[in-house]
């Protein structure tokens, strides 16, 4: 049954700010839950949003270090960068702060340390692994060396980027630090734990027993977590970056970034509303929504909810947690150390004024309940012939007649006729589902509600035709076009939540002042004689070599990936003195060079090898201009058995180095040498 609410608390996952945000995070993340508070608002009801940078944890330790810079260097730039492309997004936060505020240390640590004084923690030693000549105990990402499972030898400690395996550092073997290069000792450390398993049974009822319809993939993983049998989490760690451990002996050790990280949300609801933050908090009438990624849901359903327990003080437990899958990118899991990703910031300059087009897209193809796919050729598509071809043309042909047949002004409804009442009651039902598909975190299928309005809109126009009737019936022409501008209102209305830059336009130009959900669906939100100003295009065409440029730079960073992981092809085993000799490498001396016709990777040589003239074919067109290597010595195999290719009998082998991308160099000796000398 739905819980009567008086205010609705959302939260949004908090980014680290280790890079930029990315599409798969707004994907995600922050366009659902915008769409949902612009929403709410919209409805007139009591929300607030919350985000912020995520500043804590390994990760931006490891940067750091990487640029020679410290940590708070690292989260201030990308803070920064991430706060702005945000707010240029339209993402409508009450607050964006961080957790490495004043008020998120203070608040976090008051929580670890009052945990800590009601025993809500196991105090456990265990054996980690420490770096003697740094110092310090080695976070599981500090440790490299061999996979147990693959035996690749650049392992991390906590996973194997090669098979893929989660590890812990402990399991590798020959492991080093990333530090020193040190191999590292164990050595004994104690940390403080929250027995997860005492609150096994709490959370067992209260999620699978009280909210059943959770989204099926964050039930599901629920479900699983809580069959397996939930195990003490450690909630602290050596490093030294972080919020210290308040506790007495705890020098060196902070809160672990997933304890404090959601500690986040509360700090910046204080920060946001220091007077009145704990009503929504803390009043059984508030609703708490958490929209996170799909590898958040055991942190926000499990952890954080039993943190909030022990902690008491009718601290409220989320209400939803909405959980989205990923987005990938042109077929491939977005990557920030790959650089696989569109990265929000780079987009806003790349395509200015076009925010709603890429948040259309998002929430189109968002991942409500598989992963999905983000491709160029899909946003130019959407952009081109839905936002462009259905809901920019329907207004403007809406606004050029008004401004054609009645000089700009609102013309008065007459008596309504059935096509009329028709488009109101079809609006009607849009209306019904589209509030109920936001009311159930339904994005795609709200948008997909919203777009129908502008179709309605197209087809009301098409059966009515106005353009016709102007010659002869000018009074049905003020009905019909008074009814086409009360769509474009509703569209106003309808789209806010989704596309609030075309909202805000389109209200600009129908003289709208304040939007109001409860009006949607009505017929008279424009009032007659109301100015409407000169149409101006919603959305324009976008053209091929804007979305060309953008593959062509997907394309170019898979070809730096692929120089940047090269690493040389594991050696042969090893072979005798007379195995190598039966080679017979020797110098020679180009003597023609020229394309082998019908064949775009092959070059005809003729190669005088000091006894007579002899042809090779060699597969490297691609890499050199035939007459570019006249007059140069190369070595090659004499001895290799001849063999046709393309129609040549080629009689040899010319010897090529093979670059990381494929390329192809051609091996010769560094000074002059009498052609068919051997190489040995
Ligand atoms: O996965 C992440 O990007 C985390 N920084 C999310 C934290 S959510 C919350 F707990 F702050
Ligand atoms: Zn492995």
């Amino acid at each position: 049954m739905e819980k009567n609410f008086k205010r609705t608390l959302i939260t949004t996952a908090l980014p680290y700010a280790n890079g930029p945000v990315h599409i798969g995070h707004l994907a995600g993340v922050y366009v659902p839950a915008d769409i949902y508070a612009r929403y709410l608002r919209l409805c007139g009801k009591d929300v607030v949003m919350i985000g912020g940078s995520d500043e804590h944890g390994v990760p931006i330790t490891i940067k750091a270090k990487n640029e020679g810079v410290t940590p708070q260097d690292i989260v201030d730039r990308y803070h920064g960068i991430i706060k702005e492309s945000f707010k240029g997004l339209g993402i409508s936060f009450d607050i964006y702060s961080r957790t490495t505020s004043a008020m998120h240390k203070e608040t976090a640590s008051e929580f670890f340390r009052r945990l800590y004084d009601k025993g809500e923690f196991v105090e456990k030693t265990s054996m980690q692994l420490y770096d003697e000549k740094a110092n310090q105990f080695l976070a599981d990402r500090y440790v490299t060396g061999e996979c147990p499972h693959c035996h690749n030898e650049r392992a991390y400690g906590d996973q194997c980027e090669a098979c893929g395996t989660s590890l812990n550092a402990t399991d590798l073997i020959n492991p080093k630090s990333a530090i020193t290069g040190n191999t590292p000792i164990l050595k004994e450390t104690k940390h403080w734990y929250l027995p997860l398993d005492k609150w096994e049974s709490h959370l067992s009822k209260w999620i699978l027993e009280g909210h059943k319809e959770w989204k099926t993939n964050v039930y599901g993983q629920c479900k699983s977590w809580i069959d397996m049998g939930l195990q003490p989490r450690a909630v602290s760690r050596d490093l030294d970056w972080g919020v210290p451990v308040p506790v007495e002996g705890a020098e060196g050790k902070v809160l672990y970034v997933w304890f404090d990280a959601p500690i986040g949300y509360i700090s910046n609801t204080k920060e946001l509303l220091p007077d009145t933050w704990e009503t929504y908090w803390k009043d059984p009438e508030t609703r708490i929504i958490n929209f996170i990624g799909k590898d958040n849901i055991v942190f926000h359903c499990i952890v954080f909810p039993a943190m909030l327990s022990a902690y008491g003080d009718n601290f409220q437990l989320p209400d939803n947690v909405p959980a989205n899958e990923f987005l990938n990118l042109e077929g491939d899991k977005i990557s920030t150390s790959r650089n696989w990703a569109v990265w929000l910031h780079e987009y806003l300059v790349d395509f200015p004024g076009k925010q709603d087009v890429l948040r259309y897209v998002l929430t189109a193809n968002a991942p409500e309940t598989k992963d999905n796919d983000f491709t160029w050729r899909d946003f130019q598509a959407r952009n081109n012939n839905e936002l462009v071809a259905i809901l920019g043309n329907f207004v403007n042909r809406a606004i050029v007649l008004t401004h054609k047949y009645f000089g700009g002004k609102v013309p008065a409804a007459g008596e309504l006729q059935d096509v009329d009442k028709a488009a109101f009651a079809e609006l009607a039902e849009i209306k019904a589902s589209l509030s109920e598909n936001l009311d159930t975190f339904h994005f795609r299928e709200a948008l997909k509600d919203a777009m129908n309005i502008a179709r309605l809109g197209n087809k009301y126009l098409q059966e009515t035709e106005p353009w016709k009737l102007a010659k002869t019936d000018m009074a049905r022409v003020e009905t019909i076009l008074n009814v086409a501008l009360q769509i474009c209102a509703n569209i106003a209305i309808a789209f806010e939540p989704f596309l609030p830059f075309m909202s805000a336009k389109l209200s600009k130009m129908l003289g709208l002042e304040k939007l109001d959900w409860n009006t949607l669906g009505a017929s008279d939100i424009l009032a007659a004689d109301a100015e409407i100003a000169p149409a101006e295009l919603l959305f324009e065409k976008i053209e091929d070599d804007a979305i060309q440029a953008q593959i062509d730079r997907l394309e170019k960073t898979k070809e730096d990936n692929k120089i940047n992981s090269w690493t040389p092809a594991p050696q042969q085993p090893d072979v005798d003195f007379d195995t190598f000799m039966k080679l017979d490498i020797r110098v020679g001396t180009v003597l023609e060079c020229q394309k082998v016709p019908k064949a775009d990777k092959l070059l005809q040589f003729l190669i005088d090898d000091g006894m007579e003239k002899r042809t090779i074919v060699s597969g490297i067109a691609k890499y050199y201009a035939p007459e570019d290597l006249v007059g140069k010595q190369v070595c090659f195999v004499s001895n290799f058995a001849p063999r046709k290719l393309k129609g040549v009998l080629s009689q040899g082998m010319i010897l090529s180095a093979e670059n990381a991308d494929g390329s192809l160099v051609v091996c010769g000796p560094t000074g002059p040498v009498a052609p068919g000398a051997q190489v040995k």
